[in-house]
């Protein structure tokens, strides 16, 4: 069993990837300032995984706070989820990005070196790929500028990382980079909590199923796609956990080939924003109002993971099809409304 500081513990993969961790046998430490999620979610990880973790709210810009923290608790490693996670709110407010994701980090690296915390898992993005011009993208697709302060705060924070392991014979990263996470836990009682309007595919899917929106707009349909419309690869929440369970056991059983990897989370399968609304209305019956929008401004056309790397060193793969991610994303919603 590790003692593992899950930051972001309480947002939507950082809650699911707590219950896999405890359920795995480790123990699990939170902070969260509660600023994207609330504070249930440790009664839904405790009531998921059997297991409490120890919480603590404040920012992780609060350096003096970060410190103590690490001093308080002797942690072994750290999966760090915090961090703000919206395109558009992040070139209108870049320094908003700037202080809570590289500050953040900054804070909780270098309290881990002074407290001899060698482990860091961190959540990167596709989006550091932008459009690649060769698919499926690998780790060794080329890093693009990114297309705004949010992408731009997950190409730094990979750097920092590895700045950081150039300085120190033992601090040891990897970095996950997600493409698009969506659906729930099985149970139906875990899920991705939007505050306002969502601005993601799947979550503004079963919101206007369940009548909280009027219609999803599809930003595009002009694409030089099978559709004409855009291609993501979409993976299960619960498989982007595991996979951080991998990794952090990973580093702590002295696995790792280097001190900084890379490794991408998808299914390696790309679908269409049509082909996800059709999974969506097949799985649950449920028919959507939809109508077509222009291409929103940033937008890739497509994009989907190589899994190769990810299945043959990391070992693992993601298991659960378009239809379970889908359907699992219904039931949550469905749960919110029945317990509102
Ligand atoms: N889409 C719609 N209508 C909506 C919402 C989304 O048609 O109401 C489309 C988008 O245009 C896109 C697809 O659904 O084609 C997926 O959109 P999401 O917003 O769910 O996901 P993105 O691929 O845009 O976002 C992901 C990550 C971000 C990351 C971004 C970089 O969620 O963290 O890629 O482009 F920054």
């Amino acid at each position: 069993m590790s003692k593992i500081l899950v930051t972001g513990g309480t947002g939507y993969i950082g809650s699911h990837t707590a219950i896999e961790l405890i359920k795995s046998g480790h123990e699990v430490l939170i902070i969260d300032d509660l600023s994207n999620s609330k504070i249930e979610a440790l009664d839904i990880i405790e009531k998921l995984s059997g297991k409490r973790p120890v919480f603590e709210q404040f920012k992780l810009r609060d350096s003096a706070k970060v410190d103590d923290f690490f001093e308080e608790y002797d942690i072994d490693a750290v999966i760090h989820f915090a961090a703000s996670k919206a395109v558009g709110e992040s070139v209108a407010f870049p320094m908003k990005y700037y202080k809570n994701n590289l500050v953040s980090l900054a804070n909780v690296v270098d309290a881990m070196s002074v407290n001899n915390v060698k482990n860091i898992v961190f959540s990167s993005s596709a989006t550091v790929y932008g459009q690649p011009d060769k698919l499926p993208a690998t780790e060794e697709t080329p890093i693009l500028p990114a297309e705004s302060p949010y992408g731009n705060t997950k190409q730094i924070g990979e750097e920092m990382l590895l700045d950081q392991t150039k300085a120190s014979d033992t601090f040891t990263a990897i970095a996950l980079r997600y493409f698009n996470p969506i659906g729930a836990h099985e149970s139906g009682e875990n899920g991705e909590l939007p505050m306002g309007t969502p601005n993601n595919l799947m979550p503004f899917i079963t919101q206007t199923a369940i009548g909280l929106r009027d219609e999803l707009k599809i930003f595009g349909d002009d694409y030089n796609t099978p559709d004409g419309t855009a291609v993501r690869d979409y993976i299960h929440v619960v498989d982007i956990a595991k996979a951080h369970i991998k990794a952090v056991e990973r580093m702590i059983d002295g696995k790792t080939e280097s001190q900084f990897e890379v490794f991408n989370l998808g299914t390696g399968k790309g679908f269409s924003v049509k082909q996800v609304i059709e999974s969506f209305e097949k799985t649950t019956g449920v028919n959507l109002n939809y109508s077509i929008a222009p291409r929103r401004i940033g937008d890739v056309e497509q994009i989907y993971a190589s899994t190769e790397k990810a299945n043959e060193i990391l070992g693992w793969r993601a298991d659960k099809t378009l239809d379970e991610m889908t359907l699992s994303a219904w039931k949550w919603e469905k749960h919110l409304k029945e317990n509102k």
